[in-house]
């Protein structure tokens, strides 16, 4: 009898069976959710407030939209547009409890729930009906997914023909000097800045590991018009450490 051969993927530069992966990604989220907002201000010297803007502008929400947002985890991007556009519809997204209960308990905080739904799943698989958003946005989450290609198609589905897509991720320096710089800083600063700040260097590891092995600009923009949006563009952060995507269907 043959033996069954498990498909590979990477978890950071680790290759693993593609059907643990999501359990990796959840381990690791569920260990950093109460410290991730610390540590995304150390980390980014507070910028990733300043991109979370970008892609709200971006955006083109108008009062009235229904917005998804996919991997809110503790709900950076739901809370800018909740506060500045308070008639839209928000459905605030993750795969993993411990952090989008994070992003739950922070929308009654800080008063941003009243537009909010909260619903745990999978971008790779969501519950909604074909063409149901007028806005998709996913901040620092595609990287994670075990099935990119799957979760792009679930995203341009779940949008209306008339609707954008967002998607905010590290992305690849132009710059070869600033490239080496930010290597240097990725594996040698951020896993200590784990350690000291929260006493945990692996899951940062992960994070400058995982950065390395998610697509570049061009090759996420490919992917996206694959998964069957007809346009896209992609605007570069910081010399591109980090992108924003945006994506049409029409
Ligand atoms: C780096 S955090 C980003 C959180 C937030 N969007 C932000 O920008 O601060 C990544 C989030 O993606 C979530 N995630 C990972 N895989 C996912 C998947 N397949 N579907 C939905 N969420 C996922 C994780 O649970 C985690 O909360």
């Amino acid at each position: 009898m043959r033996k069954k051969v498990n498909k590979k993927t990477h978890f950071g530069y680790k290759e693993v069976d593609e059907k643990d992966k999501s359990t990796h990604v959840g381990d690791l989220f569920s260990s950093v959710a109460e410290n991730y907002d610390i540590m995304n201000d150390a980390m980014s010297l507070g910028m990733h407030r300043l991109w979370k803007k970008i892609l709200i502008e971006l955006a083109a929400i108008s009062e009235n939209d229904v917005i998804l947002d996919i991997a809110s985890g503790t709900g950076d991007i739901a809370k800018l547009i909740s506060k500045e556009y308070p008639n839209t519809e928000i459905y605030m997204t993750d795969i993993n409890m411990d952090m989008l209960s994070q992003g739950r308990d922070r929308s009654i905080n800080e008063s941003f729930y009243k537009n909010c739904h909260f619903c745990q799943l999978s971008g790779e698989i969501m519950p909604f009906g074909d063409e149901t958003f007028d806005v998709i946005t996913i901040g620092f989450g595609l990287r994670n997914f075990t099935n990119k290609e799957k979760g792009l198609e679930e995203m341009r589905r779940c949008l209306k023909k008339s609707g954008r897509l967002l998607v905010l991720e590290f992305s690849k320096p132009i710059n070869p000097i600033f490239s080496q710089i930010y290597d240097w800083y990725s594996f040698n600063i951020l896993p200590k800045l784990g350690s000291i700040l929260v006493n945990d260097s692996e899951s940062y590891q992960y994070l400058a590991e995982s950065i390395r092995m998610h697509p570049d600009q061009e090759l996420l923009k490919s992917m996206i018009l694959e998964s069957g949006f007809k346009k896209c563009k992609f605007y570069n952060l910081l010399n591109g450490v980090v992108s924003i995507h945006v994506a049409y269907d029409e």
